[in-house]
């Protein structure tokens, strides 16, 4: 209730005091003359859903980080295939993407009050940030304002990152993107949340390393015995965004190897323990760095739609 009561305060802040988060022709007042009712809809139909499958949050969060790390925040993420195009959604590295509904949900709803005005690259984004909220993490500001891309490739997610990248390879990756370091472990901070599947990391346990925990080899090879789909949550809180996953890199009990390949390398360790010690400043960077991912690459005006429905192209 007082988290409530905290939002509508700082939602309100958002417009009055907006102005220096209003970045490459995005704003914080944005939907304010056109749809003013948007972001109360968007943040009370991911908490509706949340409520209902807290999982879900954890869906939510990933698809931001889908869909903006390719082609730019441009809700490319929620093209259905065609026949005669293979969608991003349908690429392996997608398939256990969750939360599609709730953005069509919102989608509806806001369609409802205010047709063709409210982007899906705009959904996205607010439902992420809501996301994390709702799962105890930081709220951060985000401008809106992007518009919705016509292109949807199966070939450009090969441009997403392998759970198999070391550290020096993700910083590599993320660093093409504008991101530093410090961003990489941050944002691998997600993984607070959620689960991966055995097929993401089954191949670490064919020849274990000194990097991983012995007896974490045992839990992650027991989960592993009830098939490629069995899931492992990242961290022992996996509804609950908080620090407990950079312990667990500490632990040497990262799922992924690109989650343990964090604190085992020089470049990225002391911001792992950083953050394992103090939860408030990986707050802090989190939100810095989810700033920065949902303005990536956003298209404006000509360069996009606004979708009527988020699934198909105008
Ligand atoms: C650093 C590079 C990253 C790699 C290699 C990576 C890889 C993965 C993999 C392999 C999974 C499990 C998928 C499955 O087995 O079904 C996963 C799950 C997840 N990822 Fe990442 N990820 C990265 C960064 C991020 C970022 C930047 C975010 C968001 C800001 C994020 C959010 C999530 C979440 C929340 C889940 C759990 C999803 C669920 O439970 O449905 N990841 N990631």
């Amino acid at each position: 209730m007082v988290r409530a009561n905290l939002l509508s305060v700082i939602m309100l802040m958002h417009v009055i005091i907006g102005l220096p988060y209003n970045v490459k022709g995005l704003s914080m007042g944005y939907y304010l003359m056109s749809c003013p009712a948007a972001e109360q809809i968007v943040t009370n139909t991911v908490n509706n859903a949340l409520q209902a499958d807290p999982t879900l949050a954890a869906g939510l969060i990933r698809m931001l980080f889908h869909d903006c790390f390719i082609e730019g925040c441009d809700a490319s993420i929620l093209l259905d295939s065609t026949k005669d195009n293979t969608a991003e959604k349908d690429s392996p590295a997608n398939l256990s993407l969750r939360g599609y509904e709730i953005i069509d949900d919102a989608k509806k709803k806001i369609e409802a009050r205010c047709p063709g005005v409210v982007s899906c690259a705009d959904i996205i984004a607010m439902a992420a940030r809501d996301a994390v909220f709702s799962a105890n993490g930081p709220y951060y500001q985000i401008p809106k304002g992007r518009f919705d891309g016509k292109r949807s490739k199966i070939e450009d997610t090969r441009n997403l990152p392998s759970p198999f990248l070391n550290a020096s390879q993700l910083i590599q990756t993320f660093g093409q993107r504008g991101f530093t370091p410090q961003d990489v472990v941050a944002l691998s901070g997600a993984h607070t949340l959620g689960v991966a599947r055995c097929s993401s990391f089954k191949a670490r346990l064919t020849t274990p390393d000194s990097s991983m925990d012995s007896s974490f080899v045992t839990t992650l090879t027991k989960t592993c015995s009830a098939g490629d789909n069995a899931e492992q949550p990242f961290d022992a809180t996996r509804n609950n965004f908080d620090n407990a996953y950079f312990n667990a890199l500490q632990r040497k009990s990262g799922v992924l190897f690109s989650d343990q390949t964090l604190s085992n390398t020089p470049a990225t360790r002391n911001i792992v323990n950083g953050y394992a010690f103090n939860q408030a400043k990986f707050f802090f960077d989190f939100q810095m760095a989810m700033q920065k991912m949902s303005n990536l690459d956003v298209k404006l005006g000509s360069q996009g739609e606004v979708r009527k429905n988020c699934r198909i192209l105008n």
